[in-house]
């Protein structure tokens, strides 16, 4: 895998309130690159096929009591309120996927942090024609690499319900830790984690 095209983004998080919605200007160089993808922050633009994404049943089918959407404002106001904030309080987030060569949007995949819980969830979301070629695995690794370059000693959890076997897959081929099994008001959920360590000051003498 190459290294991150862009570094150095992320910010320390506050902890906080995430405004309900909110004025953001994505950056649009890629955050991070792997052999067949770039990752970048979603833009307004991308609404169209984060509508394609949220209102497909198959691909909300193990997301528990998330909405499906139904227009494209209701993915512009997603993008908004729900993807914006992350980038903007804490320089990370979902990430849309792109096909490298000036290939279309594929899904996202990424972070998002929780300042409750002091924990970064890594989660990820194709459209059903690129399932089973990997993208969730490839994509997921880069963001676990950006992980070890920028979060040094935090902890990372990957969150699915037990029906959810390709995402668990995911979970298992990246090397995150099954944790503990939990009840939430979708169901079962397996929980997996990781502690990035922290990385070892060389001092010169
Ligand atoms: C989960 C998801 C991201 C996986 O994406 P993907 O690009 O197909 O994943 P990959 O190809 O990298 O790997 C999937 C793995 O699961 C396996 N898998 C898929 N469906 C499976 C099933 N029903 N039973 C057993 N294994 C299965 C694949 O064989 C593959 O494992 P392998 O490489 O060992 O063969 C994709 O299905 C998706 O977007 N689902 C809808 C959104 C979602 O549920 N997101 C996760 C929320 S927790």
């Amino acid at each position: 895998m190459d290294a991150p095209a862009k570094a150095g983004r992320y910010r320390n998080p506050t902890v906080g309130q995430q405004p309900q919605s909110c004025e953001y200007t994505s950056v649009v160089t890629p955050v991070l690159e792997t052999s067949r993808l770039l990752l970048r922050e979603i833009v307004e633009e991308d609404a169209h096929d984060v509508y394609l994404l949220n209102s497909s049943p198959n691909v909300m089918r193990y997301l528990g009591s998330e909405r499906v959407l139904t227009s494209l404002e209701e993915a512009l106001a997603l993008v908004r309120r729900r993807i914006f904030p992350q980038y903007q309080n804490y320089g990370v987030g979902r990430w849309a996927v792109i096909l490298k060569n000036n290939g279309p949007f594929i899904g996202w995949c990424g972070l998002k942090y929780d300042p409750a819980a002091s924990e970064y969830d890594l989660g990820y979301r194709f459209i059903e024609d690129y399932w089973g070629k990997g993208y969730a695995t490839e994509a997921a690794r880069g963001v676990l690499e950006y992980c070890r370059q920028h979060l040094s000693g935090k902890r990372i959890v990957g969150k699915a319900l037990i029906e959810n076997v390709a995402s668990i897959r995911v979970l298992e081929k990246i090397g995150m830790k099954f944790e503990r099994l939990e009840e939430d008001s979708d169901g079962t959920v397996a929980v997996y984690s990781l502690n990035i360590e922290h990385r070892e000051l060389k001092i010169e003498l």
